[in-house]
């Protein structure tokens, strides 16, 4: 097992995290170190089945007064509804302000759970066990919380950070392949953005990385999961309410997010992303920000991943300018970008990272992205 411990900048929180495998015990260790009177499972109706029952059993076992509460697992069920449904069990349960929230699941849990955990009583902490590669790689620590409204994804929420994360890889092996295999690119992406060795040792490792059988997946993904995190920590400690340098978490992000959405949410987050990462490595080439041979590594990798590079046939350019415009990351109408100049390196000029393009610049190239080979 590995762990480090870290402290956000400007706060006093501390955020412990944990990766290895079977750290069920280490986690209820760590519970019971808390000293709360009331600790909440949260969890979905799939992972409840796989893996909530053993560990609310071992729970009750080492002696912690704990219940667990799911709701139906998927994105549309990231609700007010359920947020409510969730906030009622915690009152019928009688928990107050010494209560825990333990969110146990994938993104929608973890941004769920800790949403709920973010306004209980003003706020009580949460636990993140993520059981997905995206929320591993990215989604249980961060401190982003919120739900989904008619109006768009994740529109309500808090900036919450869980007091400890536990990053068990063994969770991730009852996942199904298209989950596991697409999350794995929001780790590549860390790799891109910032760190060139990071990014190395994961192509000279994909092989294992998506085996999830091989002898040494279970050492080798300990060491992507820890190196993941600490690129992401270096992140966010400096700026955790998305001034300037978060911004480049967001990169592939721009493009993705209006193709995620256009594709009616077919394609799952990570399935986008890798489209979107490939579309803005084209922008940033036609526009002389990285080299092509830059692009054409990034487009390797996501297809070294079996994931689709193509924007699928049936979205409109125009359609995703329209999207984009309406981003939250866009100012005037001007959608906003986080490039990388070369693998490893992000791109920003006199210290800004955001940069934009006019409206007719990003339709010429992503029209020309399209007609790619
Ligand atoms: N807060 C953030 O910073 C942040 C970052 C990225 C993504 N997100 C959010 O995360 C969500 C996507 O996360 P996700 O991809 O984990 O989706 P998810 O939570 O819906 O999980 C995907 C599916 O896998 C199932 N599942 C989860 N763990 C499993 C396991 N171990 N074995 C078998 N099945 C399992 C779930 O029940 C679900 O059906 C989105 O809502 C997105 O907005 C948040
Ligand atoms: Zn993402």
């Amino acid at each position: 097992m590995n762990q480090i411990s870290f402290t956000l900048k400007n706060k006093d929180t501390t955020c412990d995290v944990f990766a290895g495998t079977n750290l069920y015990n280490e986690a209820i260790v760590y519970l019971k170190k808390m000293n709360k009177a009331k600790y909440v499972l949260i969890t979905d109706s799939k992972v409840e089945k796989l893996h909530g029952e053993t560990f609310l059993a071992k729970c009750i076992e080492a002696g912690l007064d704990i219940f667990m509460t799911s709701f139906q697992e998927g994105e549309k069920n990231k609700t007010r509804t359920i947020k409510e449904k969730l906030e009622d069990a915690l009152f019928e349960q009688k928990c107050g302000r010494d209560a825990v929230v333990i969110a146990l699941g994938g993104g929608v849990v973890g941004d769920m759970a800790g949403f709920v955990a973010s306004t209980y009583m003003r706020g009580i902490p949460v636990v993140q066990i993520p059981t997905t590669t995206i929320s591993i790689a990215d989604s249980s620590y961060g401190g982003k919380t919120g739900l989904d409204v008619p109006a768009g994804k994740n529109l309500i929420g808090a900036f919450h950070q869980p007091i400890a994360v536990f990053m068990d890889t063994e969770l991730l092996k009852t996942l199904d392949k298209r989950n596991y295999d697409s999350g794995l690119i929001e780790i590549i992406k860390h790799g891109i953005i910032k760190n060139k060795k990071f990014y190395e040792f994961l192509k000279e490792n994909l092989e294992t990385i998506l085996s999830r059988e091989e002898e040494k997946y279970d050492k080798i993904m300990a060491k992507v999961v820890m190196d993941n995190i600490t690129i992401k920590r270096e992140v966010v400690v400096e700026d955790q309410k998305e001034s300037n340098l978060r911004k480049i978490l967001n990169y592939g992000h721009t493009i993705g997010h209006a193709v995620e959405k256009l594709s009616n949410f077919d394609l799952l987050h990570g399935e986008a992303i890798a489209i979107g990462i490939c579309a803005e490595a084209f922008l940033a080439y036609k526009n002389g920000i990285c080299s092509e041979e830059c692009f054409l590594e990034q487009k390797n990798i996501v297809e070294s991943l079996g994931q689709e590079t193509k924007i699928p046939e049936g979205i409109s350019t125009n359609d995703i300018i329209e999207l984009m415009k309406l981003d939250k990351k866009a100012r005037e109408g001007m959608p906003e970008f986080s490039l990388v100049s070369e693998i490893g390196k992000y791109f920003e000029t006199d210290g800004v990272i955001a940069k934009r393009f006019s409206l007719k610049v990003l339709a010429e190239v992503i029209d020309e992205y399209k007609k790619l080979e």
